[in-house]
């Protein structure tokens, strides 16, 4: 089982090409606040210093956010950080994880090194489908099922009455992980509320790489009920979350405003990719996340689009699972960048594709 998501730099490594424009892992192309960075900066100072591996101060922080008690929180090292010590702690060889074939791969990838068994529900119509998550973990007595809300690669939402059935409708002793690295990008009361995560046997991983554009520091959080945050914290890495990036984060959450103004930009950047690509013929899936998701002839001109702006410095991705493999995801940044990427699209499209002008 290899990493499912290899750096930018790999890539660049094993292919040769130089990146210019990295749109294919969903980065925050607005970067952080002014705020954000001096608090980086004035960390650096306390770089010798051990941190709190406690994370007091953001637990309480986001305790407070999520108006609830410092127990239910728990620091890890980005989304995947959690996940990670998620199937560490649920799963092991002989139990069996649930997710959806073509998601966010990363739970997978720890399911399957945690030794597990993992089966897969197909999306449906573009979208999770909530009914064959839950058909497959009662019929395998799954110990965890994995959803991603909102979904990436697809970008879709569930929504919260969705969401919900379907942590209702699985076994008592599974556990649902709704990976909410995108939750800040989501209508916030479409978003589960703190008593709907924790009066169930659910955990909702957060993340400060996307919206709070803290990709680079490796820093998230996981919500739930105390005795499945207890457990986790019990296989924990002490040390693993750095000083400088509890600080960022916490500067970062007093920011309200930059975030508001960072989501409404990424809607007006998805609405204006949407269009635009629509009048290219490449139809977009709707969505609430930072990245577009869009919908070519086939499988094969996805990839030659892929390819050919890939020529021209610019990486976004084809998606390789079979029900998408006709689509590419593109991150949505700011306007300048964007003309860039329709104009290479256009070229492209017309058959300027290749010539390296
Ligand atoms: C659904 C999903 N979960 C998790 C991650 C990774 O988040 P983090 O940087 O917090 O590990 C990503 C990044 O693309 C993602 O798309």
């Amino acid at each position: 089982v290899s990493n499912p998501v290899p750096s930018m730099e790999m890539l660049e490594r094993a292919d040769g090409r130089r990146i210019r424009e990295r749109l294919s892992t969903n980065e925050n192309e607005f970067r952080p606040a002014a705020g954000v960075e001096h608090a980086i900066v004035a960390a650096a100072g306390e770089a010798h210093r051990y941190p709190d591996c406690d994370h007091f101060a953001l637990r309480h922080r986001l305790a407070d956010m999520h108006v609830t008690a410092p127990e239910l929180i728990r620091i890890g090292t980005g989304a995947d950080g959690l996940l990670g010590e998620i199937c560490r702690t649920y799963l092991e060889h002989g139990l069996t994880a649930v997710t959806t074939e073509g998601t966010y791969p990363t739970f997978d990838y720890f399911a399957r090194t945690s030794g597990a068994s993992v089966c897969y529900a197909p999306y449906r119509e573009d979208r999770v489908d909530t009914g064959e998550l839950a058909r497959l973990a009662v019929a395998t007595q799954a110990h965890v099922v994995y959803v991603a809300e909102p979904d990436n690669p697809t970008g879709a939402v569930l929504g919260r009455r969705e969401l919900l059935a379907l942590a209702d409708a699985l076994p008592r002793h599974t556990l649902l992980v709704i990976d909410g690295a995108y939750a800040d990008y989501q209508a916030a009361d479409d978003r589960p509320t703190t008593a709907d995560i924790i009066t169930r046997r659910a955990l909702w991983v957060r993340s400060f790489s996307k919206a709070h554009a803290l990709a680079g520091l490796r820093v998230g959080y996981a919500l739930g009920a105390p005795e499945l945050i207890a457990t986790l914290a019990e296989r924990a890495e002490h040390y693993a979350v750095s000083r400088i990036a509890e600080a960022a984060a916490l500067a970062a959450l007093d920011e309200e405003s930059h975030l508001a103004q960072m989501v409404a930009h990424t809607e007006e950047g998805r609405r204006h990719y949407t269009r635009e690509l629509a009048e290219l013929g490449l139809r977009a899936l709707p969505g609430t996340t930072n990245f577009v998701t869009a919908r070519c002839a086939d499988a094969p001109a996805a990839e030659q689009l892929t390819e050919a702006l890939l020529d021209r410095g610019i990486a976004i991705q084809h998606l390789d699972t079979p029900a998408l493999n006709d689509c590419v995801r593109i991150t949505v940044g700011p306007a300048r960048q964007r003309a860039t990427v329709l104009a290479a699209i256009r070229e492209t499209l017309k058959g300027g594709a290749g010539d390296g002008s």
